[in-house]
């Protein structure tokens, strides 16, 4: 049995591309992998590395687990939790940032970018954010961590500093592998298919969020840009905005993309539209329904209660070693 451990930072609401980006793959991966034991957290504590609101991350927080428990994940096989209601989380960040140096931290471009784009006040916990995110994986002892790929960098660092630590302090942490996705890991902007889907785009056209109605979900697939060519073929580079929906399709229908070209080879874009609408309608709507349920229901407290008693039993037992091996304490 394999222990597979990630994490999602509430900052922005979700968009179709977080769902098939993100939640879509954590669940495929657990339907994948019968055998393993899932660790699924929202890090909140990473959120606050830039300036919050606080009832939008509170309510942000809730609303990323209920749609992940309203996507399909096995509540019963993953122990979902609150990131900042284990404790050992911080503590745990904190001894490792003993154990990475400055230079490591200056060369990850999650911040490089940031002080490239001549932004002001960053907050230090953004710099030493990734001892943080090693922090998150090591204490659960990790075989595997899916990610995006933007996160690679930070994964090869959590695997410096594991074996940094192993090598002074004799065996200790087990160090982690990524698994990152092939499809679906990048949906581009409905309207601008240069750009990545994201909710801070100027275009509300441009996204479909997670929770938006039947028809504002058809509508903004039927304005989506595409080309004045007409034919439906896979080609990225002369028909990006096509080649995004087509993109669309497969993943949401679980497909490829030369399956859906051969089935609307002798269609119009019209007709592909419509289809994409009220393909994405019949996968969100019911999400979104079952969304509504756990929202205010006392299941998904209880999801969370009981998430963070199990990763709180685990955390305190791996951290007690820990100081011990540090030196920190009385015995
Ligand atoms: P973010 O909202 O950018 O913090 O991303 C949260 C998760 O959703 C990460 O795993 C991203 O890789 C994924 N994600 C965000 N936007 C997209 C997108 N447009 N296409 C695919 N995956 C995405
Ligand atoms: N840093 C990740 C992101 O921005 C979120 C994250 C925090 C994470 N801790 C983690 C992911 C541990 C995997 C494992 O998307």
């Amino acid at each position: 049995m394999k222990k597979i451990v990630s994490g999602i930072k509430p900052t922005g609401s979700l968009t179709l591309g977080n769902y098939l980006g993100a939640i879509k793959q954590f669940v495929k991966l657990q339907e994948e992998r019968k055998e393993d034991e899932f660790y699924l957290f929202i890090a909140d504590l990473h959120a606050i590395t830039t300036r919050q609101t606080p009832h939008e991350l509170r309510n942000r927080t809730l609303d990323i687990a209920a749609m992940y428990i309203a996507s399909g994940l096995d509540k019963d096989r993953t122990t979902m939790f609150i990131q900042s209601e284990v404790l050992q989380h911080a503590e745990l960040g904190y001894i490792l940032q003993s154990n990475v140096y400055m230079g490591e931290l200056e060369r990850m471009t999650q911040y490089k970018d940031k002080v490239a784009k001549g932004e002001e006040s960053i907050a230090s916990s953004l710099f030493t954010y990734p001892a943080l995110m090693a922090a998150d994986i090591l204490l659960y002892d990790a075989d595997y961590v899916p990610v995006g790929d933007d996160q690679k960098q930070h994964l090869e660092l959590t695997r410096d500093i594991a074996n940094r630590f192993n090598h002074y302090y004799n065996d200790f942490f087990t160090v982690p592998e990524p698994i990152i996705p092939e499809v679906g890991a990048r949906i581009m902007d409905l309207q601008d298919p240069y750009k990545k889907m994201s909710k801070s785009s100027d275009n509300p056209k441009g996204y479909i969020t997670m929770f938006d109605e039947e028809n504002m979900i058809k509508k903004k697939i039927r304005s989506a840009k595409t080309d004045s060519l007409g034919v439906i073929k896979y080609d990225p580079i002369n028909q990006t905005g096509l080649a995004n929906l087509l993109n669309i399709y497969a993943s949401a229908t679980d497909t490829n993309v030369e399956e859906i070209v051969l089935k609307y080879k002798v269609s119009n874009y019209k007709t592909f539209k419509e289809d994409l609408g009220q393909v994405l309608v019949d996968l969100l709507i019911p999400i979104q329904e079952r969304y509504q349920d756990l929202i205010k229901s006392d299941s998904l407290q209880e999801i969370l209660n009981q998430g963070r008693d199990r990763a709180s039993d685990y955390a305190f037992k791996k951290m007690r070693k820990c100081k011990r091996k540090v030196g920190l304490g009385r015995k």
